[in-house]
């Protein structure tokens, strides 16, 4: 049994990563409907919630089909992260996720983000005063270190739950590899043989098959899973995962239509909760998954990132249906 705040899961939980641009309710909710056990939000600016920016406080929201579901907030200094999780809690989410991992210079060059691992002090001492200020249970999602010469992740992860962080979520790379290399699992096996650990490890990074969910399962022995990239455009990730960690069952691809018939109902979803161009625009990132087994697909790839269009968008859907699928049948 897994417990976070105050969620139970009788299996290992899967959880969707915070993605920006891609995590959004509509694919959190795709990604629900297919396995996912926990989703997040795309991280929100502390200091843009406390000022009232309205698309950051559209990151907040989310449907009751989503829960469990948390917020993450991203931030550099105590006083505007509590604020923030504090307006956060008005969201009634389950729990409040803080983003201490974030690699992107415009964040972590100021300090939020994994900026914050070159001042491990500061990142205990804001964690303690978030964890404070609300009733929200708070986890926190991380990397292993800033470098290859910083990675204190296994020391950090008991100081977290020394200040009451619920659960942790490990990115096994360091600030500097960015996204390149391979994800680092050790280090996060390391923090589950820690005695003195008992807040759920939750490890993340380069799961991308169903059999290598399983693998890290038991290999490093953590508690939960996170998948972000390889959830793009193949959501079924999630559904895989459950069927060979739960019942030891490999599931057969989705076919073509399947595939066409939820990456319809996610246009139909994004463009209604953002409008037509945003949603376009979102889309163009799930595209190449959605359709990467189809030969002779470029030049209808190609459309499909380059319209914005709509109504092109749609009878592109139409001739996937005639060219791949009523050929199929
Ligand atoms: C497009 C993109 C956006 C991301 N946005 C966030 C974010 O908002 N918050 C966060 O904690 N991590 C973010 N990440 C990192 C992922 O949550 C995850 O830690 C990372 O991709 C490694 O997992 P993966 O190998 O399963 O993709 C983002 C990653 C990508 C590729």
């Amino acid at each position: 049994m897994v417990q976070i705040g105050n969620l139970h899961f009788e299996n290992t939980p899967i959880f969707l990563a915070p993605m920006e641009d891609v995590s959004d309710t509509s694919f959190r909710m795709i990604c629900k409907e297919l396995g996912a056990d926990v989703v997040i939000s795309e991280f929100a600016s502390a200091d843009a919630l406390i000022r009232n920016i309205r698309q950051t406080e559209q990151k907040l929201s989310f449907c009751q089909r989503e829960r469990p579901f948390g917020i993450q907030l991203f931030g550099n200094e105590a006083g505007s992260m509590c604020e923030a999780a504090r307006i956060a809690q008005e969201y009634n989410p389950d729990f409040i996720d803080i983003n201490w991992g974030c690699p992107v210079k415009k964040i972590a060059g100021k300090g939020a983000g994994a900026g914050m691992l070159q001042n491990l002090p500061l990142l205990i001492a804001i964690t303690k005063e978030v964890v404070r200020s609300v009733k929200t249970p708070v986890t926190v999602k991380t990397r292993t270190g800033w470098d290859e010469t910083n990675k204190p992740i296994v020391e950090l992860a008991e100081q977290l739950q020394d200040v009451g962080v619920s659960a942790i979520s490990i990115h096994g790379r360091t600030r500097s590899m960015m996204y390149k290399g391979e994800a680092d699992w050790t280090l996060i096996g390391k923090i589950k043989e820690n005695p003195r650990m008992r807040i759920p490890v939750i490890g993340n990074g380069d799961v991308d098959t169903a059999q290598k969910a399983l693998q890290v399962k038991e290999r490093y022995r953590v508690d939960g899973i996170m998948i972000g990239r390889a959830s793009v455009g193949n959501p079924w990730i999630f559904s895989a995962v459950k069927s060979l960690l739960e019942k030891n069952m490999i599931l057969a691809s989705p076919s073509i239509e399947e595939r066409l018939a939820v990456c319809k109902r996610h246009f139909d979803m994004t463009l209604q909760d953002k409008g037509e161009h945003y949603g376009i625009l979102t889309m163009r990132k799930h595209y190449k998954n959605y359709f990467r087994e189809l030969e002779n697909f470029k030049q209808t790839r190609i459309k499909l990132l380059t319209t914005s269009c709509a109504e092109e968008i749609v009878s592109l859907f139409q001739s996937i249906e005639k060219q791949y699928i009523k050929q199929e049948r």
